[in-house]
């Protein structure tokens, strides 16, 4: 407790260790899929992905996401975790899921042309890595000019009570690998995106979901 207190958030591990991940799978795996794959389900079933589509999901992790594709999508994931990864081709295998891959990327740096998906997705990842905003400009940039994009992740509060209050909490979950100071306005300043919705599945959930058009 007082070693805890006494670390400056200079000493604090950065929220894209991902070697953090790494230690955590077996946890993560236990505790995460209730809470988030509903969520990702229902938004991703909302998007009505047509066939054909060329999906690129940023920061797949173990694939909790995947069995909301739909088959008849091309769906591409990539994270900077290869024991996450890991998982995540067990998962495919398992359920010989011929539509989806898996590769290892940074989010930041992504190694494709510009304008080469229809659907990029990314679930609870844009709190971890180092550049948010390097991470959003590259799937905007990776995105076909029409095409969506999804973001589901939790965001600073409006509500300036409630973000004093999360904000309090920031340090220990930095050292958990997110922070929850991110804004979300501020990610989407000068982007040639038009935001169709910024919501809350819940008024009580603490994630928002974002869905934009590439212009
Ligand atoms: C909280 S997990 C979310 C995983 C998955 N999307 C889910 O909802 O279960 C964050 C993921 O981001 C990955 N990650 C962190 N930094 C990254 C980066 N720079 N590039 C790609 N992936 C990164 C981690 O390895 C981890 O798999």
């Amino acid at each position: 407790m007082l070693k805890m207190e006494s670390t400056t958030e200079e000493t604090a591990p950065q929220p894209h260790e991902s070697h953090f991940y790494h230690n955590l799978v077996p946890a993560y795996q236990a505790v995460w899929p209730a809470v988030a794959k509903r969520r990702i389900q229902t938004n991703l079933t909302a998007l009505n992905i047509p066939s054909g589509a060329k999906v690129l999901e940023v920061g797949v992790g173990t694939g909790l996401s995947l069995d909301s594709y739909p088959r008849h999508a091309d769906v591409l994931g990539v994270d900077l975790s290869e024991s996450m990864l890991a998982e995540a081709e067990v998962l495919i295998k398992k359920n010989q899921w011929n539509h989806v891959q898996v590769r290892p990327m940074n989010a930041e740096e992504l190694e494709f042309d510009d304008a080469s998906f229809d659907l990029v997705t990314s679930f609870h990842t844009i709190s971890v890595v180092s550049r948010p905003d390097k991470m959003m400009r590259e799937m905007v940039r990776v995105c076909k000019p029409g095409g969506r994009i999804l973001v589901i992740n939790h965001f600073r509060s409006g509500n300036p009570l409630i973000a004093r209050v999360v904000d309090s909490a920031g340090g220990i979950t930095r050292r958990l690998g997110w922070r929850t100071d991110l804004e979300v306005n501020e990610l989407l300043t000068e982007l040639p995106i038009e935001v169709e919705s910024c919501h809350k599945n819940n008024p009580l959930s603490l994630f928002r979901v974002l869905v934009a058009k590439r212009i």
